[in-house]
């Protein structure tokens, strides 16, 4: 079973950002996997910035046609982002210092926050 599962309940109007969700999506996956099989901690910790790294390109992207949006949703949009990227940067952090970090209270967060913000806010891109 997949961690994140690609429904059509969460796809948007615009294929390429279709298509950055699924990519993102597919590295939580491979995160997940490695987490479920007990793998090394340093393994763990590069796959969860590979995550990092796409997300981050995706905000980016995504970001730019937000702001040629005229709607006033756009502000709490690239909000919810960078929130969302300074609990991701916090997760780094914890990695780099070797601290305790709880896999399966991130993986739940990353969860529903992905889904909410997809249905949130990507879908009136
Ligand atoms: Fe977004
Ligand atoms: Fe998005």
């Amino acid at each position: 079973m997949s961690f994140m599962n690609f429904t059509p309940e969460i796809n948007v109007n615009n294929e390429s950002l279709n298509e950055q969700h699924r990519r993102i999506f597919k590295t939580l996956n491979i995160l997940f996997r490695s987490i479920s099989r007990n793998e090394s901690s340093s393994d763990i910790r590069t796959l969860f910035e590979n995550f990092v790294c796409n997300f981050l390109r995706h905000t980016i992207y995504e970001e730019k046609i937000i702001n040629n949006m005229p709607d006033p949703l756009c502000e709490n949009h690239i909000d919810d982002h960078a929130m969302f990227l300074g609990r991701m940067t916090g997760y780094m952090e914890s990695f780099e210092n070797e601290e305790y970090v709880s896999y399966s209270v991130m993986l739940n967060f990353i969860n529903n926050w992905f889904i909410n913000h997809i249905i949130t806010f990507d879908q009136s891109i």
